[in-house]
């Protein structure tokens, strides 16, 4: 049977990293209906409350027991309201190598949250399960996503041409990495 991430939850000064549960519906709803979230990511549009019913009792599970990554909600540490996500996804188990995902939400934007979850998921992988590479991948006129990718320690290798897509068609993407030589 593969491997699979066990289910975790991390805590970083201000925010938790958990799995997601129904008290997170309403929020995921509005965070991914939200126009910069859909400008840049591939997500259903129109985002309905289905989806993120689906997405936040099966579909961010089902990832993780199916040894495929882990998706954390990442949420305020007082109030465990939800902030964001930040997820592991493609990951290959024999290579050790993993793709890096996130979006936060309208009401938790330029707070430094999206950096900070990053780099603790990314130091969980690489430290506590051995991993040997973590890649980002940003649309070049990301910018909020690119700087987010640098302050959460990863470095720009340089640029994947017409490989991604979103809404509004196809982008080059910008291609980060981080390894254990980098912490
Ligand atoms: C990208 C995203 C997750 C950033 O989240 P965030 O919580 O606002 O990011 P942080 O507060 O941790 O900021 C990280 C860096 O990005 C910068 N930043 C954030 N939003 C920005 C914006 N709109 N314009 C310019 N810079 C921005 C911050 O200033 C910070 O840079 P610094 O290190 O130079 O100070 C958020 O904008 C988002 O959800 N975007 C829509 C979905 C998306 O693009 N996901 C990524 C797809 S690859």
């Amino acid at each position: 049977m593969a491997p699979i991430f066990p289910a975790t939850v991390l805590r970083t000064g201000t925010v938790v990293l958990r799995p997601f549960s129904s008290a997170d519906v309403a929020d995921t709803q509005a965070a991914a209906a939200d126009p910069l979230t859909q400008e840049w990511l591939p997500l259903p549009c129109p985002y309905t409350l289905d989806h993120a019913v689906d997405w936040c009792t099966i579909a961010s599970h089902r990832l993780r027991t199916e040894g495929k990554g882990i998706h954390f909600a990442l949420a305020d540490a007082e109030t465990d309201r939800l902030l964001g996500t930040v997820g592991l996804r493609r990951t290959n188990w024999r290579s050790l190598t993993s793709e890096l995902g996130y979006w936060t939400a309208p009401w938790a934007r330029r707070r430094g949250h999206a950096a900070e979850a990053t780099r603790a998921v990314s130091h969980w992988a690489l430290q506590e399960h051995g991993f040997e590479r973590l890649e980002l991948k940003a649309a070049v006129d990301n910018v909020a996503s690119r700087k987010t990718a640098l302050r959460a320690g990863f470095r720009e290798e340089g640029i994947m041409r017409n490989a991604g897509i979103v809404h509004g068609g196809r982008v080059d993407l910008a291609l980060f990495s981080l390894t254990p030589a980098d912490l």
